[in-house]
């Protein structure tokens, strides 16, 4: 297993490019699987998540074509609507093919996801909506196993608010027979992004990126091409890393509008945004004020950005408040991050973090994605040298994060794990 090198205090300064969206990608590769017809995708990143969805897509009879930034995907032929363990265990998102596969061929056997390091992250509301649209699942010896001759349209409300249970049952939706309204939907931009790519391909939405989206079924979708969007947690991770650091960084080719909730905290904590297109730059007026959060569903604070913002604040001014209500365990990185010196109390879903004058580098162990981007974030705050083992959770969600940190004047570098003798 790799680890990354990071030899810490330095300002990062220049430009980044940012890459297509992890969480518009994977629904989007799922939703090839409702048309015979190719689908071609730009801006498509480089990740450990979506080699794993293609090849499990490839297992049910979709041929896929890369070529750098650019992949084509088509299902003529959908053989074997299975999702098998061994691979939903690896990527949870892997549920996104249940409404696919029950809306283009009438049945599914698909993996239940399990837990994973920051909650319990049921599936329920997923099932739930496809049984109003006329589905019989039933749950056999750790699969979901369902049919349904030929969907129908329903008024679906959503309990929580759910992004990839919006997502399936939005995909689910496209070919059902009639009209289906998904209530208390989520309005996250990636919803609004896949929406976008199956009216594309023919379907009939309306109401994406609000609460209340409106799908009225089509016999079929056909071929289309689509530009995958940036990814807007890549871009706040940056710009966070960029504030936590006194430095100076343009991102290129990123999403203003969809991080507005971001770019506001980060103002707020003394932070210069400057907006030119599709380019952000940040630049600090002076010392990091920090900022308390409160993660909620989208056009609020993102949970994906929690942890991050808690390294910048390690060592900013004062004290700051961090609440985390959308996971239940969403705080792996505490622990690491007071193994580099930060003074930080948990209270529940709530931390409580005293700026200290800095952090000193040490060994460090990631435990999911975007923990894994704290520890980053405060490596490169750090004295000293930061080891950050297990950094294959970061591979998932971050295109050559460390080249692209050195090219902002990071001292990072990745090695080998030592083998164990
Ligand atoms: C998506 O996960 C993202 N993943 C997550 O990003 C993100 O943190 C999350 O949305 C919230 O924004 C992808 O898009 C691939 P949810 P998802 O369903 O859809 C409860 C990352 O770091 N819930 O919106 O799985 C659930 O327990 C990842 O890129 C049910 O109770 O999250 C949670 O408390 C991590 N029943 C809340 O809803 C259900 O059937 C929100 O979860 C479904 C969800």
């Amino acid at each position: 297993m790799d680890q990354l090198l990071i030899a810490g205090g330095r300002p990062l300064r220049g430009e980044v490019r940012i890459s297509g969206a992890k969480n518009a990608t994977l629904p989007i590769l799922c939703a090839s699987l409702l048309s015979a017809e190719p689908l071609e995708l730009g801006n498509v990143p480089d990740l450990k998540d979506v080699d794993t969805l293609v090849r499990l897509l490839q297992g049910m009879g979709v041929e896929a074509s890369r070529d750098g930034r650019h992949l084509t995907l088509a299902c003529p032929d959908l053989h074997t609507p299975m999702a098998p363990y061994d691979l939903v265990k690896t990527m949870r998102a892997s549920i996104l093919v249940l409404g696919p596969l029950l809306a283009r061929c009438g049945e599914a056997r698909v993996s239940l996801p399990g837990g994973c390091a920051i909650g319990e992250r049921p599936v329920d509301l997923h099932i739930k909506g496809l049984e109003a649209m006329g589905a019989r699942i039933a749950i056999e010896h750790g699969y979901i196993v369902a049919q349904a001759e030929r969907l129908r349209g329903a008024r679906i409300f959503l309990d929580t608010v759910t992004v990839t249970g919006t997502e399936n049952l939005m995909m689910a939706a496209t070919l059902a027979d009639g009209v289906t309204q998904l209530e208390n939907a989520a309005r996250e931009p990636e919803v609004t992004d896949l929406a976008e790519c199956l009216i594309a391909m023919g379907a009939r939405i309306k109401g994406h990126g609000t609460d209340l989206i409106t799908i009225e079924g089509v016999p079929r979708l056909h071929r289309a091409a689509h530009q995958v969007m940036p990814d807007r947690i890549e871009s706040g991770t940056f710009l966070v890393a960029a504030a936590a650091t006194q430095g100076d960084i343009t991102l290129r080719e990123t999403c203003p509008d969809a991080l507005q909730a971001v770019l506001d905290k980060l103002q707020e904590a003394n932070a210069i945004v400057d907006r030119d297109g599709t380019s952000l730059r940040i630049r600090m007026r002076g010392p990091n004020h920090g900022v308390s959060v409160r993660t909620a569903p989208h056009p609020a604070f993102p949970t994906d950005m929690q942890a991050q913002f808690m390294a910048m604040n390690c060592v900013a001014e004062g004290t700051t408040v961090i609440t985390e209500t959308i996971f239940e365990n969403r705080f792996m990185h505490v622990q690491e991050l007071r193994r580099l010196g930060a003074n930080i109390e948990i209270e529940g879903n709530t931390a409580i973090i005293r700026g200290v004058r800095g952090l000193e580098g040490a060994d460090v162990m990631a435990t999911d994605l975007r923990a894994s981007a704290s520890l980053v974030i405060a490596g490169l705050i750090a004295q000293g040298e930061t080891r950050i083992e297990r950094i294959y959770h970061l591979d998932r969600g971050y295109e050559h994060i460390e080249a692209k940190l050195g090219g902002l004047g990071a001292d990072i570098r990745r090695v080998a794990a030592p083998r164990a003798d």
